[in-house]
């Protein structure tokens, strides 16, 4: 700014208030628009060396008359300028604030959001698991297969009413030209049991195979869902009987559902198994002594059974050296029936809630 008060010359009323308020003018506008530290802000516009300061001397020179007139303009200046720097003080410490590139690397962060195995993903490897430890290995066997797997070869002839309760879904498919009855209809596999046949044609003796895959079945509803998984598992070796069955069973109920828990099993009919059994578990909230839950004491998981001979033909498994026992199961309602699951529909696995999923 240039120099607008030479030092003890007399000046008049007029110009010294001309110069005042041309003074404020500038000083507030120069301030509102300064990096400068409000200090330096200070020093400039009311320091020592100020023009403020130099017009302020005037006061000395001034007719007596005047001096009331321009003291007021004075200190109207004054507060002018002061309220400038105040306002600029304010703006910049929170510019400073929020500009800082300091952070505090103490401070535990955000965790960013983090997925899990799906509930069915863990419970099959529960259950691969708790059956590695005796020696069955885990196999896998066509979800989409011909249906001679999981009907023919299971003693299910085509005609068989035995193969309506599956609801099947079959693939539109031309079947092979040329090639045998067992190529002609392409289904999405009903159940595991498909695998059976599937394992003994490997022709590796003994069979200690839990086949665990996706099965498909036309129905929905709270215990139902289009798609869901079994494990089947499939004992073959020599004098296999009826025992060596319930030790599995019971063996499994102990690790995947507690160790206080027992199974039964009951005459039942299946095509592929003969004799063949339903297997039920001992209730986790009465321990087999009957409630609102179970009724009589226990909960139904699944089939079972002695591998029925034609099966085993089937299978190109010699039926005078080898027997064996097989048994199939809902993954889903397997892990439903653990007592610290609480889910009453099995849809409630496939709805794809993350608030549901994340509790498991
Ligand atoms: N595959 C049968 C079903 O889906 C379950 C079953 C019963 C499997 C008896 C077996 C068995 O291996 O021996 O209902």
């Amino acid at each position: 700014m240039k120099k607008i008060v030479q030092k003890e010359q007399p000046i008049a009323k007029e110009q010294v208030i001309r110069l005042l308020l041309t003074l404020q003018e500038d000083a507030v506008a120069a301030i509102g628009e300064s990096n400068e530290a409000i200090d330096e802000l200070r020093l400039t516009w009311l320091g020592k060396e100020s023009e403020f300061a130099k017009l302020a001397s005037c006061m000395r020179t001034v007719k007596s008359e005047d001096k009331q007139q321009i003291g007021a303009v004075l200190n109207g200046v004054k507060k002018s300028i002061e309220s400038a720097l105040s306002s600029r003080h304010v703006y910049q410490t929170s510019q400073a604030s929020s500009s800082s590139d300091w952070f505090d690397t103490t401070v535990p962060g955000d965790l960013p959001p983090q997925g899990h195995l799906h509930i069915v993903s863990q419970a099959i490897d529960e259950i691969t698991d708790i059956f590695n430890k005796i020696g069955f290995t885990r196999v896998r066997h066509p979800e989409v297969d011909w249906d001679w797997y999981p009907f023919e070869s299971l003693n299910m002839p085509h005609s068989h009413p035995a193969s309506d309760e599956w609801e099947t879904f079959y693939i539109r498919y031309p079947g092979v030209p040329g090639s045998d009855y067992k190529k002609q209809k392409i289904v999405l596999t009903p159940h595991t049991s498909n695998g059976q046949v599937r394992e003994m044609e490997k022709g590796v003796l003994p069979i200690r195979m839990i086949n665990i895959a996706k099965c498909y079945r036309r129905q929905i509803d709270v215990s139902h869902t289009p798609m869901f998984h079994q494990f089947e598992g499939l004992y073959i070796d020599k004098n296999v009987s009826i025992g060596h069955l319930k030790g599995v069973l019971d063996y499994f109920a102990k690790h995947c559902f507690g160790p206080d828990r027992v199974t039964r099993i009951r005459p039942f009919h299946f095509q592929f198994t003969e004799p063949s059994f339903e297997v039920d578990i001992s209730c986790g909230i009465c321990s087999g002594k009957g409630c609102k839950l179970c009724k009589e004491g226990w909960l139904e998981l699944g089939g079972a059974g002695m591998v029925h001979p034609i099966v085993l033909t089937n299978g190109k498994v010699d039926t005078k050296k080898y027997n064996g026992f097989a048994f199939g199961w809902g993954v889903e309602r397997a892990y439903m029936m653990k007592s610290n699951t609480n889910i009453d529909d099995i849809r409630l696995i496939y709805g794809n809630d993350v608030r549901f999923l994340k509790q498991f």
